[in-house]
């Protein structure tokens, strides 16, 4: 009999991704044979990068990376995942903070399919205060933020911010 193939998702809006979702990325890309990494359509969400440079750079940080397909999805994340024969969400989680957020979301979405299960990896210490919003804020005023985003991000945060 052939063996499943088992698909997680890493959804999130990656405006733009950072080091702390690489760290996830690449440690959930042991766990399955797939990992898809979801960037969410939301029309009603102005971001920093457009939707197809945060596909753009998902691409480039994740290249040597071989079980990785970078993807835009609208609408329910579990609806996407039903669609496409994906039975896992992974999530990282920071902290306290996120944990109490992260277990709602984790039960809608077990209320919305009770076939899809969620997974919380903590985020690696060292990035556990790393969020693409803190990033683009603490960017306006010019901090150095090299060691916390990956090169190509860096490159393309320096060119947005000229
Ligand atoms: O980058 P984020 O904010 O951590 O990502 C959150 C995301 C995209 C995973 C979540 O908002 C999501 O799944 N949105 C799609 C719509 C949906 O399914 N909402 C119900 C979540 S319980």
């Amino acid at each position: 009999m052939d063996k499943k193939i088992r698909k997680a998702i890493f959804a999130g809006s990656f405006d733009p991704i950072t080091n702390g979702h690489l760290d996830i990325i690449s440690r959930a890309s042991k766990l399955f044979d797939e990992l898809q990494i979801g960037v969410l359509i939301n029309p009603n969400k102005k971001g920093l990068f457009s939707l197809e440079e945060r596909v753009e750079l998902i691409n480039a940080c994740t290249k040597d990376l071989d079980n990785i397909k970078v993807i835009k999805f609208q609408g329910l994340l579990v609806n996407y995942c039903r669609a496409h024969g994906i039975d896992t969400l992974v999530r990282g989680v920071r902290s306290e903070a996120d944990v109490n957020y992260e277990l709602q979301m984790a039960h809608m979405n077990k209320e919305l399919d009770s076939n899809i299960e969620t997974i919380f990896l903590p985020t690696n210490k060292q990035y556990s205060f790393v969020s693409s919003s803190l990033i683009k804020e603490v960017l306006k005023f010019e901090a150095d933020v090299k060691h916390l985003v990956p090169k190509e991000v860096l490159i393309a945060l320096e060119n947005k911010t000229k």
